[in-house]
């Protein structure tokens, strides 16, 4: 009885870490979420929304006060681009004013771009 738990947890476990990288991106998000929405109803909080990111300029989240160094970057997000604020927000934008450490995994980081990428612009995600 006490076995067949075990078993079942283990092929619980097992499965959740081949899960898709959308779904482990989701996870990696809820570090995101004390500051950033994604989806349909997504406002600016702590943080600009999160929508449609990939390939929109940076800083330009209408209503969300930016600090200079992210409006004047000049920067457009695309994949590398995010990877690298993502894993050193200071170090990738100095001065902008995002108060998080980094995620240092690789993988991480990449689940967690796979996951954003699914947010249209109008927060829909494709079925
Ligand atoms: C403590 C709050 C906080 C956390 C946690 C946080 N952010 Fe941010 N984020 C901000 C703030 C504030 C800004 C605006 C930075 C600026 O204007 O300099 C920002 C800006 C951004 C931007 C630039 C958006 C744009 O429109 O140019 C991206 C991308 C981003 N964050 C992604 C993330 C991701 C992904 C995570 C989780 C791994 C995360 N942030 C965690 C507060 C946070």
């Amino acid at each position: 009885m006490a076995r067949a738990v075990v078993l079942v947890l283990l092929v619980a476990m097992s499965s959740a870490a081949y899960a898709d990288p959308v779904e482990d991106g989701a996870e990696v998000f809820k570090r995101c979420r004390a500051c950033h929405q994604v989806g349909e109803n997504a406002k600016n909080v702590l943080g600009p929304q999160l929508n449609g990111l990939l390939g929109r300029k940076a800083g330009s989240v209408e209503g969300f006060n930016y600090s200079d160094a992210n409006k004047n970057s000049g920067l457009v997000w695309d994949e590398k681009a995010l990877a690298d604020y993502i894993k050193d927000p200071r170090g990738a934008m100095p001065g902008n004013k995002m108060a998080f450490p980094g995620i240092k995994d690789e993988r991480d980081v990449a689940d967690l771009i796979a996951y954003l990428k699914t947010f249209g612009e109008n927060g829909k995600q494709p079925k």
